[in-house]
């Protein structure tokens, strides 16, 4: 196959960021996506209806000409986040979700939750009104191996969120272990799972390659081979508890090479074309459009996308740098070849 097309996919967690540099990163997640669940972790966070409001004229302001991109906002959780506050948001067609962070998990999470019981009253609410949690799931004790702390928070929080809240839509974002899949898959059809180009492609060696690489750290970290191999089968898996959502999250390249580098990876300008080669790999690109367009619209409750977009395999080298807000920042995969093109 040389050329395919499938229903126009939406991005279902992406860090847009905001003033200089939203221009760029609006117009990279609105080349490919239609709609996108926007993460609400800037400075400061956003956690009320009317921030969410404002920061939503903000990308609405620089969409590029002629495209019909949805931003999605989210409300950020907090210790004292009011529960009315939620629901207005969502009643009123501002909030599309709530994100969980816990307390100093990672970028700008430093007003995160403490403590899970903290939120129980939003957690009931939420489950009142079909209003989905999006969790970015690791624990943050300092004595949790890094690599652990995703099974951590599934087995010490995870497990008693979906247990003492049963009707609450829940999604685990950016899996990145063979353990996620396996909870996801043990849940009902109300507990679902995004995955990130970036996870599928690489593991945790690939922060060690012949020295120290800034560009593949994030968060959750990639973990070892055999997890990146059970995220690929999930995601090929034809589960619609399993759906698209890059975690594009740009940092300037500066801060990214640094003794303290951010955790984040820029992938918006190659996540579609990624999805297609992992799927492509897995002789799954039959698959793709299920993954990237169905299921999570369908787990938000929102109509599909009526328009579609085409793939042609046709070799393009990813820039090594690209601008974002005037700083450069290094995008994922940069100077690798790509198979497949979007046109
Ligand atoms: O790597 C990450 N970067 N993980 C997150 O959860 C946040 C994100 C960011 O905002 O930079
Ligand atoms: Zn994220």
């Amino acid at each position: 196959m040389t050329t395919f097309s499938i229903r126009t996919p939406d991005d279902w967690h992406v860090h847009l960021r905001d003033g200089a540099q939203l221009t760029q990163t609006v117009a990279a997640t609105a080349r490919s996506f239609a709609r996108a669940i926007v993460m609400p972790n800037l400075v400061p966070p956003v956690c009320t209806v009317e921030a969410a409001r404002l920061y939503r004229d903000r990308i609405n302001a620089v969409i590029p000409p002629g495209s019909s991109f949805h931003p999605l906002m989210t409300c950020y959780l907090t210790d004292g986040i009011d529960p009315d506050e939620v629901a207005a948001g969502y009643a009123g067609g501002v909030f599309a979700a709530c994100k969980l962070y816990p307390a100093n998990a990672t970028t700008n999470a430093a007003h995160g939750v403490t403590d899970i019981r903290r939120i129980h009253p939003v957690l009931a609410t939420m489950e009142r009104i079909g209003m989905p949690l999006l969790i970015h799931g690791e624990v943050t004790d300092a004595d949790v191996d890094v690599f652990d702390r995703e099974v951590v928070f599934i087995e010490q929080v995870l497990t008693s969120i979906v247990r003492d809240f049963p009707g609450l839509k829940v999604v685990l974002e950016h899996i990145t272990t063979a353990d996620a899949v396996d909870f996801i898959k043990e849940s009902g059809n109300q507990v679902a799972a995004t995955i990130t180009p970036h996870h599928l492609v690489i593991n945790r060696n690939a922060m060690f390659q012949r020295g120290l690489r800034p560009h593949a750290y994030c968060l959750p970290v990639a973990k070892r081979e055999r997890h990146r191999i059970a995220l690929r089968k999930a995601a090929t898996s034809n589960s619609p508890q399993f759906f698209l959502g890059t975690d594009s999250a740009p940092h300037p390249r500066a801060m990214k090479e640094s003794a303290c580098g951010c955790a984040g990876i820029f992938n918006a300008p190659v996540a579609l074309e990624v999805y297609a080669h992992v799927f492509d790999e897995e002789g799954a690109l039959d698959r793709l459009e299920a993954f990237a367009s169905e299921y999570g619209p369908r787990f938000y409750g929102l109509p599909l996308n009526p328009g579609r977009v085409t793939l042609t395999r046709s070799p393009w080298q990813v820039p090594d740098v690209v601008d974002v807000g005037g700083q450069p920042v290094v995008p994922f995969l940069a100077g690798e070849t790509l198979a497949w093109r979007l046109q």
